[in-house]
């Protein structure tokens, strides 16, 4: 454990109530501030997720001429430049932990002729860059990465660049969205397709700034996307959500502590995000949708969570893109769940902030669960119950930190996390939050 880890354990604790005003959706953040940079006009945002993650990539759309200034609590103006208006940094960009922030950028300035060095932190220099940066040098980039394909990155803007024609074959909306940015100041019209749907708040958004975006569903399945090149965005006001991948934590916490009723209201329920409270129904949840409404372009509504006995489920892998940063707490839902949780397709969690199939089976084991790993995923044998009383290793993980503090709120010995600094990145009031709805965290 370095020096400066901040260790945490969580206790069982008495029964959840109140109101969890959870933070604003960290992609919904991202994109406003990108796309207020890349528009011309002043971009109003509300809402917006004031976590480490997000800060970088304000920091970035700054560096690269546009202004961003700061009202009040989540109240933000961006003032941009127009599409192709950015210019070349004066430093090196740290992205820190955001692989969202870090590759939707490298996308907004690859077809503008500007140069950047892109890094992050150490958890960030082992993910998988080259899965953009490919791509990206058929808009006519040029890059530098270490090893291939890994940060420190030195991305060359195309100065005439070209628009393409090309199929995702990975399912991340964060390559999609990368090349959807950087398709804005390519002449054209570029077609990306994906055989399977991702989360599609670029594509909203983008037609919200006044781009032409066009969706078709294919036949065999997934999507094809076109948006015309040399795109005119005009700033329009962003009034961000509650981020669902935030409220899975208290949710989670309220479903397995026995006695507890939590309200979540004002979250984001856009269905490529859902897939947790989903599956969390079909274990036998009992979470209520109330008030449902459009906002901005997308749907939202409030959240009612109550303690409920949970059955182990077989999650369908194709439900694993909208949920796929669900799966530290959905791992821990089912520890206290009767009878085993199948979860498949999860390939792509070996590449987040850590490992997280790995980090997720150690945490397991370290608070006594029996789980099977399985190479795309794992088989969590819940037994109604949860031993506890083990240190989790977080290997820089926000997620991994937080779902197993909210184990130790219900299992039968306290959990410790080893590191829980990382919780910054997404999540800044969790500690507080969770507290005041009686959550047992202290310091470990
Ligand atoms: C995100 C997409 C997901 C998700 C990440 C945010 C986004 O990544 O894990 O936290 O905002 O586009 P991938 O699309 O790469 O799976």
């Amino acid at each position: 454990m370095p020096a400066s880890a901040r260790p945490l354990k969580a206790r069982r604790s008495p029964p959840l109530a109140g109101t969890a005003l959870v933070p604003g959706d960290k992609s919904i953040s991202h994109r406003a501030l990108i796309l207020g940079g890349m528009a011309i006009g002043e971009s109003r945002i509300s809402g917006l997720l004031e976590a480490e993650d997000v800060l970088n990539t304000a920091n970035a759309v700054r560096a690269f001429g546009a202004l961003v200034v700061r009202d009040g609590q989540g109240e933000w103006r961006v003032h941009g430049t127009g599409v192709g208006g950015w210019r070349k940094p004066d430093d090196v960009l740290d992205f820190g932990n955001s692989g969202t922030g870090s590759r939707l950028m490298m996308g907004a300035m690859a077809t503008t002729p500007v140069m950047a060095v892109f890094t992050g932190d150490a958890s960030l220099r082992k993910r998988p860059m080259g899965r953009v940066l490919e791509p990206l040098t058929l808009f006519g980039a040029e890059y530098e990465a270490r090893d291939g394909g890994l940060m420190p990155v030195m991305l060359k803007g195309a100065a005439q660049p070209i628009c393409i024609d090309y199929r995702i074959t990975v399912a991340s909306a964060q390559v999609k969205s990368a090349l959807l940015l950087a398709a804005l100041n390519a002449p054209g019209r570029t077609r990306l397709t994906q055989p399977q749907l991702t989360r599609d708040h670029t594509e909203r958004m983008l037609k919200a700034f006044g781009a032409a975006v066009a969706i078709e569903a294919l036949p065999e399945g997934g999507e094809a996307i076109s948006v015309m090149g040399e795109a005119e965005l005009t700033a329009v006001p962003v009034d961000v959500p509650r981020d669902p991948s935030s409220a899975a934590f208290p949710a989670v916490a309220a479903l397995i502590v026995p006695g507890s009723n939590l309200s979540i209201p004002g979250v984001l329920l856009n269905a490529r995000r859902t897939g947790l409270f989903d599956t969390l129904r079909e274990m036998g949840a009992d979470i209520v949708v109330s008030n449902p409404r459009e906002s901005g372009g997308e749907m939202v509504g409030d959240l009612m969570v109550r303690a409920s006995s949970l059955q182990g489920v077989e999650v369908p892998p194709e439900r694993a893109p909208s949920m796929i940063d669900e799966y530290p707490i959905l791992a821990v839902a089912a520890a206290f769940a009767d009878g085993p949780t199948v979860m498949r397709g999860l390939d792509e969690l070996r590449v987040k902030e850590s490992d997280r199939l790995a980090a997720i089976i150690a945490g397991l084991r370290a608070a006594g669960v029996t789980v099977q790993e399985l190479d795309d995923g794992m088989v969590v044998e819940g037994a109604g119950a949860v031993r506890g009383g083990g240190t989790v290793t977080t290997h820089m993980d926000h997620r991994i930190a937080m779902a197993f503090l909210v184990m130790g709120l219900a299992s039968q010995n306290p959990m410790m996390v080893d590191d829980t600094r990382m919780i910054a990145t997404s999540f800044p009031d969790f500690e507080t939050l969770m507290r005041g709805l009686g959550a047992a965290i202290e310091a470990a």
